[in-house]
Order: C-alpha cells, then sequence, then structure tokens
C-alpha cells in the first residue's frame, strides 16, 4: 500500500515529538517506511525560515507576516521533503503543518480564516494531511510543560510560549473549531494521559481514520 501523510497539531507542550516518534516506530515495526519531519521545518531553507519565526521579540512579525514566512517554508518543505517522500511510497509524519496556521495566525492572530484558505490554494492546491491528530490539552497545564522542556533543552524557540494567554486559549479553540469542521480528516486526543495512553489512542485513531492498523 502506498504512503499517507499524517499530521500531529496541538498548541504548546503537548507532547507532539514524543508521539510523532513512537508512532513512526509503530509504523516501520509494521513494515512501512517512515520519513518524520517538522514545521515551520523540515527542509534546509525552511529550517532557515523557522529561526526566524520561533525566536526574538514577541511583535517582530505581524499575524500575516507570520501567515507569509510560514508558507514559504511549507512550500520548500512540500517540495524538497515531503512530496518526494510520498512519491517513493514512504509514509510522512509531520510535528504541524497547515492548520497550525489556521489555529496561531487565524484563531489566534485574528488573519481571516478565508485569507488564509487562499494563501493555501495559492501555495499547495487542494494537498492537505491524509490524516490528522490534535493533541488537546489545557492551555496552562501545556504552557507548563513547554517551559520545563526549553529549560531542559536550553532552547530559545521561545517566542510563540511568550504570547500572552488569551492567544493560546483562541488558539486551543481553534483546532477543536478545525477537527469539527474536518472530522473525517483531524481527530482530537486528549493529551493529558501518560505517554502510552496518548500513544494508544492515536493508533486507534488512525485505524478509525483510515483504517490502518499498528
Ligand atoms: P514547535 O514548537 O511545535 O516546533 O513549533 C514552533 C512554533 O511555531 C509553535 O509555537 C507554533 C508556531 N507555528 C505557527 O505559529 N504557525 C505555523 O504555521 C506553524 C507551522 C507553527
Amino acid at each position: 500500500m502506498s504512503g499517507k501523510f499524517l499530521t500531529f497539531e496541538g498548541g504548546e507542550g503537548g507532547g507532539k515529538s514524543t508521539q510523532v516518534k513512537l508512532l513512526a516506530d509503530a509504523l516501520k515495526q509494521a513494515g512501512h517506511s517512515v520519513v518524520t519531519t517538522r514545521e515551520p521545518g523540515g527542509a534546509p531553507a525552511a529550517e532557515d525560515i523557522r529561526e526566524l519565526l520561533v525566536s526574538g521579540e514577541v511583535d517582530r512579525w505581524s499575524p500575516m507576516a507570520e501567515v507569509l514566512l510560514n508558507y514559504a517554508a511549507r512550500e520548500m518543505h512540500v517540495i524538497k521533503t515531503v512530496r518526494p517522500a510520498l512519491e517513493r511510497g514512504d509514509w510522512v509524519i509531520s510535528d504541524r503543518f497547515s492548520d497550525s496556521t489556521m489555529a496561531y495566525q487565524g484563531y489566534g492572530g485574528g488573519i481571516e480564516r478565508d485569507r488564509i484558505a487562499s494563501i493555501h490554494s495559492a501555495v499547495l492546491g487542494p494537498f492537505k494531511p491524509d490524516a490528522t491528530f490534535i493533541l488537546d490539552l489545557p492551555v496552562g497545564e501545556g504552557l507548563a510543560r513547554a517551559g520545563r522542556r526549553m529549560i531542559k533543552m536550553k532552547s530559545n524557540e521561545d517566542r510563540f510560549e511568550r504570547m500572552e494567554t488569551d492567544f493560546h486559549n483562541r488558539l486551543r479553540e481553534g483546532f477543536l473549531s478545525i477537527a469539527a469542521a474536518e472530522p473525517d480528516r483531524c481527530k482530537v486526543i486528549d493529551a493529558r494521559g501518560d505517554i502510552d495512553a496518548v500513544a494508544k489512542a492515536v493508533r486507534t485513531s488512525l485505524h478509525d481514520l483510515l483504517g490502518v492498523q499498528v
């Protein structure tokens, strides 16, 4: 069977990167070739744009500038990494993709949703993930977890984490609205459980959405 494009989405601190790895391991175990990747980033030029987006002053970019930078990065990510992998028949799992732009810059940053949707179709046409797992967590808990992780990793990629709590509440609601509007593509997963419980919920969701058992 040919590969599918899977994405993990959600606010800060939901444990996406851990779950990307666990699902990749499960798919490999089942005999599939898997490429894991992330946004913003996932290709050399896109990683350069990531640097610009995730560090520095909170007001460094307007929300529309963030949309455009994310779509420039996404174009390179799709051209260099995602499409070639899917054409080889590999599975691709991305830590974030276009739903993050709709949630962060649309619901969070206040850019009209149809403007973002128009930019999406201008850049990528109808291309979207086959299945999307939205790791959902109360905002306070997610920001606390993300903060601990930043300290541990000595990371300065905290420009979005430093935005106001209301911004994070809006984007959480945004992800839930996206999931409600596209139930055949998206599943919301409660990220408060332990790592194994969340991983099991992801595999169940994969089965529900695509009929694939791992
Ligand atoms: P990460 O911390 O999950 O790696 O993602 C980097 C940050 O970029 C995160 O705070 C969410 C934000 N982001 C957007 O605001 N818009 C986007 O389109 C993407 C992909 C990420």
